[in-house]
């Protein structure tokens, strides 16, 4: 051969194994979670039935690894010698380099290669091989990964009480939170719509407190909130006998995944007292959802419950709820009373820590470590508890702060029971609106923390409540895709989270789990604008992005409906006073979306001055006195801080700084019954040359219902023809403790 013939045959090897490791390389890019370190080569693993060689794994262990490996090869079987070739070599090693739940991974055209020190480690390995087998067109493509978590506690959590959820479909979340690599499974069991865990003690807990005559939870509590016999032939609900309970912990065992029982008291216990009312204050039923604390019975009733819990979990954690307990029974209870003044306890927040400490020492006395949510602090934190952070993130600061292990679950990220694309369209949810590229964005180690306090935050954990939620199948649609995202922040650093990289993960994963049965959410494929205002420039530019990938988006400016010919959005549009844009999105030159418009408006009243007479509340502050002219308005979440929220009246003076001409004044409110937002009563709006003689232009009176469903937005504004300086806006809400009223931006054309 001659001297060139060999350089251009070099040249086309060497392309061949570029363009082999670059379609490998992006078949990497695609892993969920994605691994710490990645190495890609060329060419695949492409044998179909692969021997298993274990070095040092005990039998148990082999039996669960091989049942895995089984699911992608299901010819596999363990071999006796270590083969040259079509071999999966596991090996449980004792390398140091190597921490808890890591792995290394070598896949080459001849051999699979996995080491770790412990099961979590081999079964995560195992775990990536099969998304790749998923990901990749043939083969598994050759790569070494070198993989470790962020964080130990990888948390997923289900609330089975305001509706029941079968065994079978607890096993099959627990098959896909494994192969997204979570290891916590918190187990919501007993809450007040219904008891789901069989106590041998006490079987009025599951023969009566597990059922309503009615499926709905809606109907439950919005009527009498009645339980009933389980043979009533109304009843619906249920519950895990401890033999089912066994069945579904060994086999999240199989999966490294620890399943954490929470028994939630002394709150949310309504249930717990309509079947056992002698632990209720009153002694009665149905007078109370919080446990009578002066009681010892009660201590007794709930030791000897937690006994059985403790019996049945190999859990390291068990869960003991303390939210949201009401203190008005036992401010009227002598013997909660009593044991305030014989304890020398300050308040009904000290009566509840008092219990929970108690609580606390029985559960280390049987080995146990217990977790609260963050309430558990109000009263004085228990010795060793860990903190479950959800009313924010401040439980989980202060917890660390006080040298106490803190898991983050904040509302505002990780719940997942609020709406993920627009609630016009969705089915209905609680509230809230947690869409993917939220989740995906939330930090769980505060800044504001010593390197000492982030050694506490040990995890984070998504929950699903499920009071609107039915079904298994909507369950399923809330939680996925937005475990991906949970996967993420539990797995990777924060240096290596990267939403561009994510995304179309995301959306390939959606096929993943369609082939695994799972009914997920599509991303939506609603077009999403954002604004930029240049105060200085007077403009705003206007940039679309769609989460559902691949798309197309077209668009007009000229009010037409958006074709194939119409012009393929590619950079940002700049708007200098005001633009109708419609846009939609296209595949194979067919529109697929119902069209959007979008009305980006530089107003007259952007970056204009206003001044508070009532303040705002301190809560939903957005961009301070700048949030109602700064020329952005608020989306769907009224915790997306562009909606200012008001818990007194909204009393405001917006100065136009010269004397101007008004036609319209634009004001959106949000309304959104399930966390106690609601449109004003009644609005008035005054104007003033001077900013002390004031004309009332307009009155508007509230005609929207407050028990209206979802969320919706109104314009409490003005149209005419005036002329002033000063506009002072006011807007009267109806006097309801811990409600709210919330504004976007006042808009002056
Ligand atoms: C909670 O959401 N009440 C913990
Ligand atoms: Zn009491």
């Amino acid at each position: 051969m001659t001297s060139i013939k060999k350089i251009f045959l070099l040249f086309v090897v060497a392309t061949f194994i570029i363009s082999c490791s670059n379609k490998n390389a992006k078949v990497a890019e695609l892993l969920i979670p994605q691994p710490a370190q990645t190495e890609v080569k060329s060419g695949s693993f492409n044998y179909e039935t692969p021997s298993v060689y274990f070095t040092n794994v005990t039998d148990t262990n082999k039996s669960n690894l091989l049942e895995l490996i089984k699911g992608i090869y299901p010819e596999a079987t363990e071999a006796t010698a270590e083969d040259a070739s079509g071999v999966i070599r596991i090996t449980q090693t004792i390398d140091s380099t190597l921490t808890s739940e890591s792995y290394r991974l070598n896949i080459t055209k001849k051999s699979i290669d996995i080491e770790a020190i412990d099961f979590g480690g081999l079964i995560y390995a195992i775990q990536t091989v099969a998304q790749l087998q998923y990901l990749a067109e043939e083969g598994i493509p050759c790569m070494q990964i070198t993989d470790t978590p962020r964080f130990a506690y990888r948390g997923m959590h289900l609330d089975v009480s305001r509706h029941f959820f079968s065994v079978e479909f607890i096993k099959k979340q627990l098959d896909v939170m494994s192969f997204y690599k979570m290891n916590r499974f918190h187990w919501h069991l007993t809450d007040g719509a219904g008891w789901r865990i069989e106590i041998k003690k006490y079987p009025r807990l599951t023969t009566f407190a597990a059922w309503r005559p009615y499926n709905n939870w809606k109907e439950f509590w919005f009527g009498e909130r009645l339980y009933c016999d389980q043979n009533d032939e109304k009843a619906k609900g249920g519950y895990y006998t401890q033999e089912e309970i066994k069945e579904v912990i060994a086999y999240a065992q199989k999966l490294n995944i620890t399943i954490i029982p929470e028994i939630e008291i002394p709150g949310h216990s309504d249930e717990v007292l309509a079947a056992y009312p002698e632990y209720s204050c009153k002694g009665k039923p149905y007078t109370s959802g919080e446990m009578c604390i002066g009681n010892e019975n009660t201590y007794t009733f709930l030791t000897n419950i937690l006994s059985e819990v403790c019996e049945l979990f190999p859990s390291e954690y068990i869960h003991i709820g303390g939210d949201e307990a009401d203190h008005k029974n036992w401010k009227e209870c002598s013997k909660c009373q009593n044991l305030i003044r014989k304890q020398g306890l300050k308040d009904e927040h000290e009566l509840q820590s008092h219990l929970i400490k108690r609580i606390e020492s029985f559960l280390n006395s049987k080995g146990k470590q217990m977790i609260g949510w963050d309430e558990i602090i109000d009263g004085g934190l228990s010795p060793n508890a860990t903190v479950m952070a959800w009313r924010g993130e401040a439980g989980g600061i202060k917890a660390a702060q006080m040298g106490h292990d803190a898991i983050m679950t904040p509302g505002n990220w990780l719940y997942f029971d609020a709406y993920q694309d627009n609630p016009a369209t969705e089915p209905e949810a609680i509230g809230g609106y947690l869409p993917l590229s939220r989740v995906y964005s939330y930090e769980p180690v505060p800044d504001s923390l010593t390197v000492e306090e982030k050694s506490h935050i040990i995890g984070v954990q998504a929950n699903l409540w499920t009071e609107y939620i039915q079904t298994e199948s909507h369950a399923e649609y809330m939680i996925y895709p937005r475990l991906l995202a949970l996967s993420e922040l539990c797995w990777c650093k924060a240096e290596t989270k990267n939403w561009e990289r994510f995304l179309p993960a995301a959306n390939r994963h959606l096929d993943i789990l369609k082939a695994k049965g799972i009914n997920a959410h599509q991303i939506s494929n609603s077009v999403i604008a954002t604004e930029v205002v240049d105060i200085e420039k007077q403009t705003i530019e206007l940039s679309f992005r769609c989460d559902k990938m691949p798309v197309e988006i077209r668009y007009t400016q000229d009010g037409t409906e958006p074709t194939k010919e119409s012009t393929q959005y590619k950079k940002p549009i700049s708007v200098k006073d005001s633009a109708i844009i419609k846009v939609a999105i296209f595949q194979n030159d067919k529109r697929i979306t119902e069209v959007q418009t979008f009305t980006p408006l530089y107003h007259k009243a952007i970056g204009k001055k206003v001044s508070y007479n009532i303040p705002h509340c301190s809560h939903y502050v957005a961009k301070g006195e700048a949030t109602l002219t700064d020329g952005y308005n608020g989306g769907a979440s009224y915790g997306d801080g562009s909606w200012q929220g008001f818990n007194k009246d909204v009393d405001v003076v917006l100065d136009m700084g010269e004397v101007t001409a008004i036609k319209e004044i634009e004001v959106n409110f949000m309304q959104q019954a399930g966390p106690w937002i609601w449109f004003p009563e009644y609005v008035d709006i005054y104007m003033s040359e001077d900013g002390e003689t004031w004309r009332k232009v307009k009155h508007i009176d509230n005609d929207v219902p407050r028990d209206t469903e979802g969320m919706l937005i109104k314009n409490f504004g003005f149209t005419g023809d005036e002329t002033c300086r000063y506009i002072r806006y006011t807007a009267h809400q109806l006097p309801k403790q811990g409600a709210y009223m919330f504004i976007d931006e006042i808009k002056i054309k």
